[in-house]
């Protein structure tokens, strides 16, 4: 049994699972924010809190968590002398921002919640593109390991 690609495979499908949420939450935001903006029906409103409370709970939650146990599990697999190379702690840095953009997200749908959201649909556009950004430096520093 060869657990090294055991683990890779689950961090992948994870990680895949944990890209998915991270891009299309602040889409639904954008949706949301130009509703509150048009002041569109309040049935409307509840639909996108619920999507968003489901996604963010039931598929970013497990998927982060799972990434990030599979993730150390295959770096203790790998050696941990491997944090002494770069790609490691560039790799880790990378994967920090992508957590702390996870519970800022976290932040923006507690106050979409409560009705008070205090962010433009442009701002949401706007960082709609750090997952994109930080997801494929990770994938190139991880394939290519140059340092
Ligand atoms: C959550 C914390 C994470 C940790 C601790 C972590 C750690 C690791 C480790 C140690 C490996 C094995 C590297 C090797 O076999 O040489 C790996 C593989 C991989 N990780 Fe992560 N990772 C994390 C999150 C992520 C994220 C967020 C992504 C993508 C956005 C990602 C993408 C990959 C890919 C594509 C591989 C396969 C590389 C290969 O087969 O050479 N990881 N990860």
């Amino acid at each position: 049994m060869n657990t090294y690609l055991l683990f890779k495979s689950i961090h992948l499908i994870a990680v895949i699972s944990w890209m998915a949420g991270l891009l299309y939450l602040p889409r639904i935001f954008v949706y949301h924010s130009e509703a509150v903006q048009n002041n569109k029906s309040k049935d409307l409103m509840e639909t996108f809190k619920v999507m968003e409370r489901r996604l963010f709970i039931y598929i970013m939650n497990p998927a982060m968590i799972i990434s990030w146990i599979f993730g150390v599990l295959l770096i203790h697999t790998i050696g941990m002398d491997n944090f002494g190379f770069l790609w490691l702690q560039l790799k880790l840095f990378f994967v920090l921002i992508l957590t702390i953009y996870h519970f800022f997200l976290f932040q923006c749908l507690r106050k979409f919640e409560e009705n008070n959201n205090s962010f433009s649909p442009k701002f949401y556009k706007i960082i709609n593109e750090i997952p994109t950004i930080v997801l494929i430096i990770i994938v190139f520093i991880v394939i290519y390991k140059p340092l």
